[in-house]
């Protein structure tokens, strides 16, 4: 089993080698949203509002299969809330049977009822986590919630999965940085923090960025401060110094969207990224084929600017960047946390 594994991987390696000097395509990474409806309402986020038909779990399993066999290495999992579905395990089980690395984005909320079945086939989860429990509560609009994501963290390290959060942060409440890093020390998990995004995931408005580049710029300051301080930052220098310089503000072109990640919306729908959606007509993977469709995706129209994280990180990881190697290389493993 591990000799044809180790061969794929050299393979894909190979091919990615040639693709990037090429200027070819490879579904390295690919986001699967398995729904978009979600039990919350964050003030700040579009996707409830957005529901389409959803593909059946024996649908995502056929559009794992093309796409790994198409070179997929790596597929992520979110929504919506995907722990809504009751078939997700089933999923995430199917892509680690092809030896896939697997992540899942999550509330949290469901997490102590449905992890369990997730724990030998989920190798990460991403909770979302925006600070304290006030700050938590208000910006998810759901009382609890906070405490239920702490409670979720915990579960996971107890299954042997490992954790990361990811953090909104918007102008009016920096604070949430020192309370998510004091978290994170006490547990043990390295957190990423996001800058508010406008109109994110607004299907017709495609991207825009929401602060300005003065606030951006103090917000990469006082990350990149706290990270030479010791705290454990999971945003990489070279994500925060871009964020600093205002370059990752700029358009799509440079990005790894499209061209080696790509999002399959819960209608079979491929975009580049869950945010790259724009008015226009995208090619789905329920008619044409995954890894057909995947070929077939146009470019992200130009935009006002991006600084979603994940995606920014991942095109300085692709591009092999090494801080950015060593910073994914250090963040398979827990930071030393009090809790251990
Ligand atoms: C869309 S959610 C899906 C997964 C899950 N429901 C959750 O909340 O973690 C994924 C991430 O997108 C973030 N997000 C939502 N709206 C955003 C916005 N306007 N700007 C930046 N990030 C946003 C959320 O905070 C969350 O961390
Ligand atoms: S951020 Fe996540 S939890 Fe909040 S409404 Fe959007 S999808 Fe739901």
């Amino acid at each position: 089993m591990m000799l044809p594994r180790l061969a794929r991987q050299v393979r894909i390696a190979r091919r990615f080698a040639v693709a990037r000097v090429t200027g070819g395509r490879l579904p390295l990474s690919v986001a699967f949203m398995l729904t978009h409806r979600c039990n919350f309402r964050c003030a700040h986020c579009q996707i409830p509002g957005t529901c389409t038909d959803e593909m059946s779990a024996g649908e995502f399993c056929g559009a794992i299969n093309e796409l790994a066999a198409a070179g997929m290495t790596r597929a992520s999992f979110s929504g919506g809330e995907a722990l809504l579905r009751s078939d997700t395990a089933q999923i995430v089980a199917h892509a680690k049977s092809l030896g896939l690395f697997t992540s899942l984005n999550s509330n949290g909320w469901l997490a102590q009822e449905r992890l369990g079945e997730l724990a030998g086939s989920l190798d990460m989860v991403v909770f979302s986590l925006d600070g304290s429990a006030e700050a938590h509560d208000a910006s998810r609009s759901q009382p609890g919630s906070h405490a239920r994501v702490l409670a979720a963290i915990c579960k996971a390290r107890s299954l042997g999965i490992a954790v990361a959060t990811i953090t909104l942060v918007q102008p009016d409440c920096l604070s949430v940085i020192d309370d998510v890093l004091q978290i994170a020390g006490d547990l043990g998990f390295w957190p990423y923090f996001q800058p508010i995004q406008e109109n994110c995931f607004e299907r017709r408005a495609g991207i825009r960025t929401g602060p300005d580049d003065g606030w951006l710029r103090d917000l990469a300051d006082r990350l990149l401060r706290a990270r030479r301080d010791g705290l454990p930052v999971g945003n990489s220098s070279a994500w925060l110094k871009l964020l600093a310089s205002g370059k990752s503000q700029g358009g799509c072109a440079g990005c790894a969207a499209g061209r080696f990640t790509a999002t399959v919306l819960p209608d079979g729908t491929l975009v580049p990224c869950h945010m790259t959606l724009g008015d226009r007509a995208w090619p789905n993977g329920r008619r044409l084929g995954f890894a057909k469709a995947f070929d077939e995706m146009p470019k992200p129209l130009p935009t006002g600017g991006c600084t979603i994280s994940p995606n920014r990180e991942t095109t300085l990881l692709l591009s092999l960047k090494p801080t950015s190697v060593l910073a994914a290389l250090r963040h398979l493993r827990p930071p030393p946390g009090r809790g251990g």
